[in-house]
């Protein structure tokens, strides 16, 4: 059983994304006689080497991790292009998580000013987010996705089966995005989260494509309304206005669980502005617990806080303060937003939650923020 979604391409045949036991139509989906060169992470390949070798013929594998989503990494796959005798023709299929799928995306957009390309996302994250959407891009300088293009993919499979070779830490990661697909547009997408343990989603397989089908529906919707991010598209950034701080001042989360303290973060505050029901701020931060993700960064104040990404960014263990929200202090988050690239002169967009299924996108002062987030 499959289902697919279509997303509306600007010039091209809509972009498909097929969930469920998706994997299959691999051969269906890649274009008959032409070279198809796979990309992928070690992880990815030493569990998938035989199907990625089957359907492609080439592969290159890049490493995993944030510090690898970089320019240089995209220099080594186009000079890898180059000695294999890429041409315009040359068919790319990125097949891994979130990483793969983003430096894929990119590599393939701009190689030869742009090769056709698809997706097999193989994380939660991925199959939810990261690959809908056509934002592809790398990080510059320890700044995340500072290089990039919309660029939306020919298809992307998202095989449900795959996620049970997913790290539990990863699914949880990605059950983050999924969270925030409810709060932003789905009540019943959020219903079923609350409803459900991890190990009960991953443990049937209706359920499990019945809620990732839901969390792609939310984001191909939003994405085929406004694919250049100049209105209801920041309706996705939920959670990571704060999440992104949070990833760039610490060690400790993965993107997923940045994103989960961003979300209980902007519900609390949203609470705050008087905008948002207690008790559905309460929701909040039980079905993020119940997903085995953090709700705070609270209890890392004990000098585990390194500047990471960027040098400045650093804090101590003395000036961090351990609130009941946030264990940065607010002034280091609101200092780590200023750098945010979704920053537009004084202040930025911020998106704050009316009632889950629905949220509100406000321009928001630094000055205002920092003393919200206080
Ligand atoms: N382009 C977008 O719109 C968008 C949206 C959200 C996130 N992102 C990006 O996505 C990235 C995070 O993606 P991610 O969480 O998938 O990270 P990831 O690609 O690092 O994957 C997580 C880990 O799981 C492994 N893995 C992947 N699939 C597996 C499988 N089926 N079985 C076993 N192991 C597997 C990977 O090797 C990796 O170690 C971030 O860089 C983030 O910025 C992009
Ligand atoms: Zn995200």
């Amino acid at each position: 059983m499959v289902t697919t979604i279509e997303i509306k391409r600007e010039g091209k045949t809509p972009s498909r994304v097929v969930a469920g036991e998706a994997l299959k139509l691999l051969p269906e989906v890649l274009p008959a006689g032409r070279r198809v060169v796979a990309i992928t992470d070690p992880n990815v390949m030493a569990l998938y080497g035989d199907t990625i070798r089957t359907h492609s013929d080439r592969q290159i594998v890049i490493g995993t991790g944030e510090g690898n989503k970089t320019l240089d990494t995209v220099g080594d796959i186009y000079r890898q292009l180059i000695e294999m005798g890429a041409d315009r023709r040359t068919y790319i299929v990125g097949f891994g998580g979130g990483i793969v799928t983003d430096i894929a995306g990119f590599a393939a957009s701009t190689f030869m000013r742009g090769l056709d390309f698809g997706f097999v996302a193989t994380s939660l994250l991925a199959q939810v987010d990261a690959s809908v959407g056509g934002k592809n891009g790398v990080n510059v300088g320890g700044f995340k996705n500072m290089a990039g293009v919309f660029s939306q993919p020919d298809f992307v499979l998202c095989d449900t089966g795959v996620l049970r070779t997913l790290p539990p830490r990863e699914f949880r990661a990605g059950l983050a995005e999924m969270i925030k697909a409810g709060i932003v547009a789905d009540p019943e997408l959020f219903a079923l989260l609350e409803s459900h343990s991890p190990d009960e989603l991953l443990a049937t397989h209706e359920l499990l494509t019945q809620v990732v089908v839901a969390a792609i529906r939310v984001k191909a919707a939003i994405v085929e309304a406004d694919e250049r991010e100049g209105g209801v598209r920041r309706k996705l950034n939920l959670g990571h206005t704060v999440g992104h701080a949070v990833e760039k001042l610490t060690r400790e989360f993965n993107h997923g669980e940045a994103v989960a303290i961003g979300l209980v973060a902007i519900a609390d505050a949203s609470v705050r502005l008087g905008v948002l029901a207690a008790a559905d701020r309460d929701r909040i931060l039980r079905v993020v617990e119940r997903a085995g993700l953090p709700v705070s960064t609270s209890g890392m104040a004990s000098g585990r806080v390194s500047g990471e990404v960027s040098g400045s960014a650093s804090v101590s263990a003395s000036e961090a303060v351990v609130g009941p929200v946030l264990g940065l202090s607010a002034g280091d988050i609101s200092e780590a937003i200023t750098r945010d690239k979704k920053v537009e002169g004084d202040g930025l967009w911020l998106v704050v939650i009316r009632q889950i299924g629905e949220v509100e996108v406000r321009r928001m002062s630094f000055a205002d923020l920092a003393e919200l987030l206080n």
